[in-house]
């Protein structure tokens, strides 16, 4: 059901892979909310024409970055605002890698120079991404900004490996780069921890269906899907939420503040 949460906004949305990837289903209820939409992702990402079908549906150009670049950073903000004929009203940042992981190193021997790449692309995007908007005055009044991360920033998941570092990096340029933003224009910077989601990102993690099904039992509500998560985005984006910044969200159906569940109990007692 649309709400008509987005009429009139305009927004770049970053990291759609594939179908399953929760920047895709965000374009969607987005588009669905009556937002205008450009769509960002690395170029390598983009060669895999899947981003193609979703520019159809949402009516978006695709306008190519790597989130570590200055440069591309530059063009897209720019190509969107002469896109939109003027600013933006909001950014999800929806990108993840780690390099490490992907070379299955354990996170006691990881290596540095990967190490650097994988903030790099995690965390400090989301600075790079601020930056380039903010040198360029590229976001009007009361826009928002949402990155997507997980509660491995708080509490110890040992597979997450080197992402739970990167997660928490990411959130802490959320709520510093989220001050100067409200002071200077009323922009807000927020970050969502979601549910375990099955997605490219998501299933690189090790052991990744037993983790998704811990996760599961120990909610109160179950997980969190990525077409919730696209809901709660669109909120994060519409006036409605207008006062909320420098905030780590929890989207996760209760995951985060529950002790023990009987469901746990029950598998651990076999
Ligand atoms: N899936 C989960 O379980 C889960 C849970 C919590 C948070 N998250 C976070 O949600 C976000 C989206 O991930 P997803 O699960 O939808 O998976 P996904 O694999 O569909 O999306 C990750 C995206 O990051 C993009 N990306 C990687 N390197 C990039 C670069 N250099 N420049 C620009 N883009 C780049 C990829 O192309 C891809 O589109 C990530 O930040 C992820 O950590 C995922």
């Amino acid at each position: 059901m649309a709400y008509n949460l987005l009429q009139g906004k305009k927004g770049i949305i970053f990291g759609a892979l594939d179908e399953r990837s929760i920047a895709w289903k965000t374009a969607l209820r987005c588009h669905e909310e009556g937002a205008q939409i450009v769509l960002s992702n690395a170029p390598v990402a983009m060669r895999m024409g899947e981003i193609n079908k979703l520019a159809e549906a949402v009516n978006a150009p695709v306008i190519g970055a790597d989130a570590t670049s200055m440069e591309d950073l530059k063009k897209l903000f720019e190509g969107a605002m002469t896109h939109f004929g003027g600013g933006i009203d909001f950014v999800l940042h929806s990108i993840g890698m780690s390099l490490n992981v992907r070379k299955g190193k354990h996170y006691t021997e990881i290596d540095y120079a990967w190490n650097q790449k994988t903030l790099d692309i995690s965390s400090m995007s989301l600075h790079r991404v601020l930056r380039t908007a903010w040198d360029l005055d590229a976001m009007n009044e009361w826009g928002s900004v949402v990155a997507l991360t997980y509660i491995a920033a708080q509490r110890v998941f040992p597979d997450y490996n080197e992402m739970a570092d990167a997660k928490s990096l990411l959130e802490s340029v959320a709520r510093s780069f989220g001050y100067h933003y409200a002071k200077r224009k009323k922009v807000r910077v927020n970050t969502i921890s979601q549910s375990p989601t099955v997605t490219t990102a998501g299933s690189g993690v090790k052991g990744f269906d037993g983790f998704i099904n811990y996760a599961e039992k120990m909610s109160p509500m179950g997980n969190a899907t990525g077409d919730q998560c696209a809901d709660y985005c669109v909120t994060m984006f519409s006036d409605l939420t207008r006062m909320v910044t420098m905030q780590n969200l929890f989207h996760d159906g209760g995951f985060s503040f529950t002790g023990v569940t009987p469901d746990v109990i029950e598998a651990m007692g076999k």
